[in-house]
């Protein structure tokens, strides 16, 4: 299984440092073909010790040069960041990130062999008009992006369960894992108020190979319970 703890705008550097400190011994038990991601901000970026991988929430396709805010290969390297969150529905939705642009970040972040977890999520209104609609929809985020690439990792996260408590139910995330797998032949998580009282059904669905957290992952016990669970 994968566990991702994507903490968005939350924690600091010295934050970040004690969590990953209290998160290797809080996963010393867990399985050994369980892989867990931290994505903490850029401004915690650093070299952590423990079994999981540090992953950047974002960067610009630059090595470096004059794009004000943004941070590019040459910042990554520095902490051997080589994993990267693109396409996450805040971005899209936000920072109005449309999918040529994201298409354009993930071709680039693919020429430089980083391992990408590409998120994908319809809104409530399509979820709205049925299974159907929402395929299409996720399937027209897979626009430009090179679903064939070998260190892809899939997360679909259904906009309206990110960060409301209300996860899809197992009957719908069955549902669109199974649709998807017919297309994406890759690792695919759920993500959607994944927590404590839910992962286990969650990741008990077929199709389901791991989870991205956001808000429950960031408290270090809660997470590192949730990888145990
Ligand atoms: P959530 O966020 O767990 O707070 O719903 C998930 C995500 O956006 O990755």
């Amino acid at each position: 299984m994968i566990f991702a703890a994507n903490f968005k705008t939350n924690h600091t550097r010295a934050s970040t440092r004690l969590y990953t400190e209290k998160l290797r011994s809080g996963i010393a038990a867990k399985h050994a073909d369980d892989k867990i991601y931290i994505f903490p901000p850029a401004t915690a970026l650093d070299r952590f010790e423990g079994d999981f991988t540090i992953g950047a929430q974002n960067a610009y396709m630059a090595q470096n040069g004059a794009f004000t805010g943004e941070i590019g290969l040459e910042q990554l390297a520095e902490f051997d960041i080589r994993t990267i969150l693109i396409g996450h529905s805040e971005r899209r939705e936000f920072l109005g990130e449309d999918q040529e642009f994201i298409a354009k970040k993930f071709s680039f972040f693919q020429s430089q062999g980083f391992e990408i977890l590409y998120c994908i999520g319809e809104p409530l209104e399509i979820r709205e008009q049925g299974e159907q609609a929402v395929i299409e929809f996720l399937l027209s985020q897979f626009e430009g992006i090179d679903i064939s690439y070998d260190k892809l990792i899939i997360a679909y996260e259904p906009i309206w369960a990110i960060g409301t408590g209300r996860s899809a139910t197992v009957n719908e995330i069955a549902t669109t894992h199974e649709a998807l797998k017919k297309t994406v032949q890759k690792p695919l998580l759920y993500g959607g108020s994944v927590k404590l009282d839910n992962i286990r059904e969650i990741i008990q669905i077929r199709g389901v190979d791991g989870v991205l957290v956001g808000s429950a992952s960031l408290d270090v016990e809660q997470f590192s319970k949730m990888i145990l669970s």
